[in-house]
């Protein structure tokens, strides 16, 4: 089964977008073994829009752009599976991609069996110039059986932005992932506008299909495709943790050649990825959550174990106050919270009813959290 836990990887998208070519992606794939990312799981490396000719060959058949992946991609692709990783690739469920290259709307099976031929693991299906009169769910009902039908294992990555209230149908679609919003940019505004419009959807997040709140902007500081201001280590640090605790799929979008210490850092942090991957895939809920932006998730995890996130999506410092009653820990059960750290290690032992979080402007605390008498 694919995805029992949320995909990882690395898309070209967020940083390149048309500047993308087969060295990039080669020197891409090293870096991913090289820096370690690929050891802990971040493991497709997957090629977004603006690969292709602007027109198919004469057999119908959708062609790399030869100056930009001059040995084709069945070469990149048996490139990226020499170094362990999978290789993705981009369609989309209309005439033309976002950027106006060929799509795949009625061309489905074709399409899928080139993917196969190339030795593709993973295809995002965007959305773009799908004509109105086509449905939309039926679009990807077709590519998924496409993919199915071409004899090649391939992770089904669905991005309809949300549209036709994707959380409802997009699983019994076959999708592994499924992008639920508009495009990420890089700015705190665009990473909280993201994570509290998805919160409530959470549930539908299971083993096997996961939400997609986007590709991660950390670490790109405000330089690439969808710069729209930068964000610091700290909204970098917030945006990690909240993709984390919601389960959803982890793919980066910065220049994986190029990491300052601090995202290579925050990427490979070994609690965070275990809380994104935690096997029991539950999704978290909110227990505080204001207009002012105090936010608090709890997570029940695998092992009897707990994850507690505590966000400040606000712009001013805030001493954000986390009821324990309102995760189901009353006073009278003789019961505390023994706390560690995600970030730090430090363990810290809670009150029997609450906790008391100070955070700066834009920070967070993410604790994995376990029960023990007071
Ligand atoms: C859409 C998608 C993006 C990216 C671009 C490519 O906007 O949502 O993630 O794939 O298209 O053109």
């Amino acid at each position: 089964m694919l995805a029992k836990t949320p995909p990882m990887g690395w898309n070209s998208w967020n940083t390149f977008a048309q500047n993308i070519n087969e060295e990039m992606i080669m020197q891409t794939a090293d870096a991913m073994v090289e820096t370690g990312l690929a050891a802990l799981g971040y493991e497709y490396v997957v090629i977004d829009d603006c690969w292709s000719l602007r027109d198919r060959g004469e057999d119908g058949r959708l062609v790399a752009d030869p100056e930009k992946f001059p040995h084709g991609m069945k070469y990149l692709a048996d490139y990226v599976h020499s170094k362990g990783l999978k290789f993705g690739m981009y369609s989309c469920a209309g005439t033309r991609t976002c950027a106006e290259y060929p799509a795949s709307f009625e061309k489905e099976m074709i399409d899928a069996q080139t993917f196969a031929d190339w030795g593709v693991d993973f295809l995002k299906y965007d959305f773009c110039n799908k004509p109105v009169h086509a449905n939309g769910p039926l679009c990807y009902y077709r590519m998924s059986m496409a993919l199915k039908a071409s004899g090649r294992e391939i992770l089904f990555s669905a991005c309809n932005w949300g549209a036709d209230n994707v959380e409802r149908w997009i699983r019994s679609a076959g999708s592994h992932m499924y992008r639920s919003t508009g495009d990420i940019h890089d700015n705190f505004q665009s990473i909280k506008d993201i994570a509290l419009s998805q919160i409530d959807k959470l549930g539908y997040s299971t083993p096997g299909c996961f939400n997609d709140m986007d590709m991660l902007v950390c670490g790109m500081y405000n330089k690439g495709n969808v710069a729209r201001g930068g964000c610091d280590d700290t909204e970098y640090k917030t945006h990690f943790a909240l993709w984390c605790m919601c389960a959803s799929a982890l793919m980066i979008g910065c220049d994986v050649r190029n990491m300052t210490p601090e995202t290579a850092a925050l990427l490979k942090n070994p609690e965070l990825i275990a809380l994104n991957q935690d096997p029991e895939a539950r999704a978290p809920f909110a227990f505080v959550r204001t207009d002012d932006g105090q936010l608090a998730l709890f997570r029940h995890l695998a092992n009897n174990e707990y994850a507690l996130g505590i966000f400040n999506l606000s712009d001013r410092d805030r001493n954000i106050f986390c009821n324990f009653y309102d995760v189901g820990l009353s006073n009278n059960m003789g019961l505390c919270f023994e706390m560690k750290d995600m970030f730090t290690g430090e363990v810290v032992r809670t009150n029997t009813d609450y906790y008391r979080c100070p955070l700066k402007a834009h920070d967070c605390a993410l604790y994995r959290a376990k029960l023990v008498k007071a």
